[in-house]
């Protein structure tokens, strides 16, 4: 999956490499991920603020090899170790869910600033925990939900709260993927590892929902775990979340659905549509807008249109604070913007608030805990 929108992106996006400001940010990665390439080396490229300049990785060779195909100067055997580099300004951390607490917390202690995959942390009582931990040493830490850094999420929600679709009654997001993308050896099954379809794809419908409605969850209605081979991990879950004021939210995530009836195989599903009493409004494929995307507006006196927003669509109002953004900035590339912007004291166009991502957690572990999975292990590292 990685690897497939890492092609894409490059291969249809590819953006001229930035000639490098003098006092470019230096960032690390903890780990040869493949993500890392979608979601930071090429969005580095066309930024003339950031230069990666090193890769650690507990396996020497593949960190070498890593290296050179990304044009990356340093190579460490170990996160510490890079950790230890004074030269180094931030760190990206796509490690295992379960790591994410030890390494971050980790990494603040050496000063830098952390870009963090979501999940953030196996339990929101962590999150809290490095976020304070950032404020207590000044570094910025930022949860890398990156789709919520594109225009078309924002748009998606300008709709929304325009009233355009009357009082808005319910929700439906999903992040599903056919069987096949995920292998059945992946760490996403590992439940000591933080795994779980809900800890990975879930992690969207469920944010975009509390984003769209700038709420949390009232409680969980209903939460139903398809399990894996390992009953505490669910390949997939389906959740309904009361919202407040009567609003249903329903997200769905799979990382492989079986093929309908047997032979239809299922396609991705990406989308969130919300319904109000006078319309309703669909994004199709918020996760990855940059590779497609359409947001579809129905009201109920009989009139519909679409819009694609790849690029903010004005300059005025809550635009008014947003880059000079080119249609080819990928979600990552406008996430890349704002973190740079937060570490050198600029205001970014949008950003992830430290209550926002415990929120974002205390969401998952009440859904894991409604579906009887319970809440993936909380990490044994004391600092
Ligand atoms: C999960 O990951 C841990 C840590 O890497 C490993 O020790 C364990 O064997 C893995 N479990 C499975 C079922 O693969």
């Amino acid at each position: 999956m990685a690897g497939l929108i890492d092609f894409i992106s490059r291969k249809l996006f590819s953006t001229p490499e930035a000639i490098k400001e003098p006092d470019a940010l230096r960032i690390g990665i903890l780990g040869a991920a493949s993500i890392a390439p979608a979601a930071l080396i090429n969005p580095a490229r066309s930024h003339p603020g950031v230069v990666i300049t090193a890769v650690a990785a507990r396996d020497r060779t593949r960190a070498d090899k890593f290296a050179k195909q990304h044009g990356i100067q340093k190579v460490y055997a170990s996160y510490q170790e890079l950790l230890d580099d004074p030269s180094i300004d931030a760190v990206y951390n796509p490690l295992p869910n379960g790591l994410h607490y030890e390494w971050t917390l980790k990494a603040i202690k050496a000063g830098k600033h952390v870009l963090l995959e979501k999940p953030s942390c196996n339990r929101a009582e962590e999150t809290r925990r490095v976020f304070d931990y950032a404020k207590e040493k000044g570094v910025v830490v930022l949860e890398a939900f990156h789709y919520r850094f594109h225009p078309s999420a924002h748009r998606l929600r300008q709709i929304v709260s325009s009233g355009e679709l009357g009082t808005i009654q319910s929700l439906k997001g999903a992040l599903t993927l056919p069987r096949g993308i995920v292998g059945a050896d992946d760490i996403r099954y590992n439940y000591s590892l933080g795994g779980g379809s809900l800890m990975d794809g879930g992690t969207y419908p469920v944010s975009f929902v509390r984003f769209l409605t700038f709420a949390e969850p009232v409680s969980i209605t209903s939460a139903h775990a398809r399990p894996a081979p390992d009953a505490r991990v669910d390949v997939g879950t389906i959740a309904t979340l009361a919202m407040p004021g009567d609003v249903s939210a329903t997200i769905e995530c799979d990382m492989a659905l079986p093929p309908r009836f047997w032979i239809v195989p299922r396609m991705f599903d990406m989308g969130m549509t919300v319904k109000g009493d006078k319309g309703e409004a669909t994004l199709f494929n918020f996760v990855l807008p940059m590779l497609y995307h359409y947001i579809t507006v129905k009201t109920k006196d009989g009139k519909s249109r679409t819009e694609k927003v790849y690029v903010p669509p004005s300059t005025e109002g809550e635009w008014e604070c947003w880059p000079k953004a080119e249609a080819s900035w990928s979600t990552y590339r406008y996430q890349l913007e704002a973190f740079v912007d937060k570490i050198q004291g600029r205001k970014p166009h949008y950003w992830v608030e430290a209550d926002d991502s415990v929120k974002q957690m205390e969401a998952i572990e009440q859904i894991y805990a409604k579906s009887g999975l319970g809440s993936r292990p909380a990490s044994t590292f004391v600092l």
